[in-house]
């Protein structure tokens, strides 16, 4: 099971040879979701020779295969971590009862939905980021990116095969559905808010794989702990590539960081104008980039006090981010949790039972994560004598979904008047200008080696090559 057989239309590790109707079934959503790629994926892409990996085992080592790889031809498939024997449900209702390995007839509709809704941001991303490749940064940018791309499909393909698998034909219609919604269209737009945004430029890709990537890793991690064992495996080996975009990100940003920082200090300045006049992004510019990523990622934790998130709970559906290492019943039934809540123009906490209040958990685990590399992109100004430091805004800040929905918070955390906040908002987030002058820096740079004035070399090259490897090949 654990090696992946390539000799298949569709490589896989789950004995697809065996299952005839499924094999069927997948087969013939294959072409349409190549039909989407064309339309929908990197945008004038298909020709490119590009230095890619591809999975040749789920193991943790060596799982990886570099080579020239044309992105419609590579082999997206169905690859799922190995079986844990004897494995339990760990919380919940259900808790001590074995895994299962179909689908219980209760909590069927549940589970469709929670699958539909982790797959649909996995084209999402790819439909926002698909003009990115014209502004590449460099050759490594650019095949990093597809990278990204090619494996956000086949995390497309993990929840496609679940749903072919265990949901029969509404399994299927979710499949096409799938690939007919589209990011950010008016009429069927995607599911979740954050994967209608745009990612117009590479200062947002990179906040975009840094922070909403990140949401990923940790939507996976809790279905990880799913009772339901197919959907625990795939997304077990789904966070294996989640890490490198993470990486991507945060590189990425310390590298735009360390750039701004040289000129900053060979310039003798700290004045955003004459910065910018220099051709790299200013630090409060990417400060608000920040504080708009973070803002709608955190969103996507859903509202603060939540039903589903406690009957997704209580079921055995999603677990919590590292549920075995957490030192309680893992029932839940006592406990509460605190939630902020804007009362008499202050924030002030809000005792709500535990179960309700899981999304804000997993809210926080978040938080508590993301403020790891922006330590890391801290120490990059501190290195170069520079006194500005990023920070990550107040949970409060920008929210369109849970409680705090409606109140106006500034990145501090001081509640606003709206009329307070409608005449600060252009210092906290991009502003039109703000995006314009950056849209207006990226250009693409493809010559092997060199990379755009507004971003440094990174240390590191892609599986030991050098930084002036041919990672694309445009003919
Ligand atoms: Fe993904
Ligand atoms: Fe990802």
């Amino acid at each position: 099971m654990e090696s992946i057989d390539y000799s298949e239309t569709i490589p896989n590790n789950v004995n697809l040879s065996e299952d005839r109707a499924l094999r069927r079934a997948l087969e013939h959503w294959q072409p349409n979701y190549l039909d989407w790629w064309k339309d929908m994926g990197p945008d004038g892409s298909a020709e490119f020779d590009v230095y890619l990996r591809t999975a040749t085992g789920v193991d943790p080592k060596g799982w990886a295969h570099y080579d020239y790889v044309k992105m419609p031809d590579y082999r997206w498939g169905i690859f799922l971590s190995p079986a844990e024997a004897g494995r339990k449900i760990q919380f919940g209702d259900h808790k001590g009862e074995d895994a299962w390995q179909t689908v219980p007839g209760e909590h069927r509709a549940n589970l469709r939905r929670i699958i539909v809704t982790q797959g649909d941001t996995e084209p999402a991303s790819v439909e926002q980021q698909r003009h990115l490749g014209h502004t590449a940064p460099s050759l490594y940018d650019l095949r990093n990116i597809f990278q990204i791309n090619v494996e956000e499909g086949r995390h497309l393909w993990a929840m496609v095969y679940l749903l072919h698998k265990y949901f029969g034909r509404d399994g299927r219609e979710e499949g096409e559905a799938l690939l007919e919604r589209r990011s950010g269209e008016q009429d069927n737009p995607r599911i979740l808010q954050a994967f209608n945004e745009r990612t117009p430029d590479w200062l947002a890709f990179f906040m975009f794989t840094y922070f909403t990537d990140r949401d990923g890793k940790f939507q996976l991690c809790a279905l990880a702990e799913s009772g339901f064992d197919p959907l625990s495996r795939t997304t077990r080996f789904m966070l294996t590539e989640e890490a490198h975009h993470m990486f991507i990100g945060e590189s990425g940003i310390s590298r735009i960081v360390q750039r701004t920082c040289q000129v900053m200090n060979e310039m003798k300045t700290d004045d955003p104008k004459t910065i910018r006049e220099a051709g790299v992004i200013d630090l409060p510019t990417i400060q608000k980039y920040l504080n708009f990523h973070y803002s709608v990622t955190i969103d996507l934790f859903g509202a603060d006090e939540s039903s589903n998130a406690a009957t997704f709970y209580s079921s055995g559906l999603k677990g919590r981010f590292e549920e075995s290492r957490q030192h309680d019943d893992h029932v839940l039934r006592d406990d509460s949790y605190e939630v902020p809540e804007v009362r008499d123009g202050k924030i002030v906490p809000r005792q709500v039972p535990m179960l309700n209040a899981l999304n804000e958990v997993l809210r926080d685990n978040y938080i508590a994560d993301s403020n790891k590399g922006l330590k890391r992109w801290n120490r990059v100004m501190e290195k170069a004598g520079i006194p500005f430091r990023l920070t990550i805004p107040h949970k409060a800040f920008n929210r369109k979904i849970g409680s705090l929905a409606g109140s106006h918070v500034a990145p501090d955390g001081t509640v606003l008047t709206r009329a307070r906040w409608d005449a600060r908002r252009d210092a906290w987030l991009p502003t039109d200008s703000d995006r314009a002058f950056v849209a207006n820096l990226m250009g693409r740079v493809v010559e092997p080696g060199r990379f755009a004035n507004w971003i440094a070399p990174p240390r590191f090259g892609v599986n030991g090559q050098s930084a002036d490897f041919r990672y694309v090949r445009f003919d």
